[in-house]
């Protein structure tokens, strides 16, 4: 009796915090208007776009089916803003740290190109690596190649990076036409990374377009990475 006792408080207590969530946003209180967000300060985020217009970060980035949020977009490109919804979702785009990243790369490909705003950090999430080992694998044996010594450091936009692969790994390669997400969403429903798409597909960042009339973007999937032995080793 004495734990019914406590329990119903709590229960109530969360019924109560649940229904004043619903009652605190009136779908009628919406803006349900779509419309183009063009860039025009150097600098600005997905984040700040969400936040100018209310909207979260991950419905701009299924949106605009984008590479990845974090991308900075330059000045003069335009941002397609979905209807703004009870629940805007900042979290579910974002990649979490796997505990236990790989020193090499499954299946390739061999050449990262980096992206504005990229750090060595940023690289080594979207491929499920050690920010260590791709500093190595930039130049065998010198991690001082690219002139950064420091992962959070910014890397230059547009440059390759080379990854060390695991040998003897593999992914299927196969042609694919992206027509809603973001690359995390595909990287978990096929069995790549995010860092795998992009390097596939390395100018590929967004398409404010595709639902405007234009074409969903033909990129390349990486399929089932695996490695294929229990005896792998880094090829640098
Ligand atoms: C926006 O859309 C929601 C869900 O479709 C609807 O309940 C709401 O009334 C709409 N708001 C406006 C201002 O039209
Ligand atoms: C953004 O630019 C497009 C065309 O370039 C224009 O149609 C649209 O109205 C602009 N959006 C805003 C919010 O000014
Ligand atoms: C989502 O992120 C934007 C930009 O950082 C912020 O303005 C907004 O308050 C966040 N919304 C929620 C529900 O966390
Ligand atoms: C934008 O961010 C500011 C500061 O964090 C916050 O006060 C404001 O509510 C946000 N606006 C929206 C629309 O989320
Ligand atoms: C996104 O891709 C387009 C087309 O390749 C390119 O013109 C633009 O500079 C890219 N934007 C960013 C922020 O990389
Ligand atoms: C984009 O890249 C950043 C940095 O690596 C990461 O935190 C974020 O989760 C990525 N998002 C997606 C959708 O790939
Ligand atoms: C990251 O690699 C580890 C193996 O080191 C694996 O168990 C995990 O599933 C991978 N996570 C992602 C998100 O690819
Ligand atoms: C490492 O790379 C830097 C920059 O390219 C170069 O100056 C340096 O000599 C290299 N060190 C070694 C040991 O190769
Ligand atoms: C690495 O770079 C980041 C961002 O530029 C800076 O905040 C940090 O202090 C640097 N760390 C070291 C050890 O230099
Ligand atoms: C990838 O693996 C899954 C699960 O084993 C399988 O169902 C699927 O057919 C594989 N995809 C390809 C292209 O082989
Ligand atoms: C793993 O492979 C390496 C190089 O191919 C070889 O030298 C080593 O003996 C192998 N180890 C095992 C446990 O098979």
């Amino acid at each position: 009796m004495a734990v019914k006792r406590g329990l119903l408080p709590i229960l109530a207590a969360l019924l109560g915090s649940a229904s004043l969530a619903s009652a605190a946003c009136d779908p009628s209180s919406l803006d349900n208007s779509t419309f183009l967000y063009n860039v025009t300060v150097d600098g600005t985020t997905i984040f700040d776009i969400a936040n100018a217009t209310g909207r979260g970060v991950c419905d701009i980035g299924r949106q605009n089916i984008m590479a990845n949020v974090t991308i900075v977009p330059n000045v003069g490109e335009s941002i397609l803003i979905p209807a703004q919804t009870c629940e805007p979702d900042n979290e579910s785009c974002i990649l979490k740290p796997d505990p236990n990243p790989r020193n090499c790369l499954l299946g390739g490909p061999r050449l990262y190109y980096t992206v504005r705003g990229d750090t060595f950090d940023k690289i080594a999430l979207r491929l499920n690596m050690t920010a260590e080992s791709i500093m190595i694998g930039t130049t065998p044996g010198n991690r001082t190649s690219t002139g950064v010594t420091n992962s959070s450091q910014e890397l230059q936009a547009g440059s390759f990076l080379k990854i060390p692969q695991c040998e003897p790994s593999q992914c299927i390669m196969q042609p694919y036409s992206f027509k809603w997400g973001v690359y995390k969403d595909l990287a978990e429903k096929f069995g790549t990374t995010v860092g795998q798409i992009m390097m596939l597909s390395p100018t590929y960042n967004y398409s404010s377009k595709a639902f405007l009339g234009g074409s969903f973007p033909p990129i390349t999937m990486a399929i089932n990475c695996t490695v294929l032995s229990d005896n792998t080793t880094v090829l640098e």
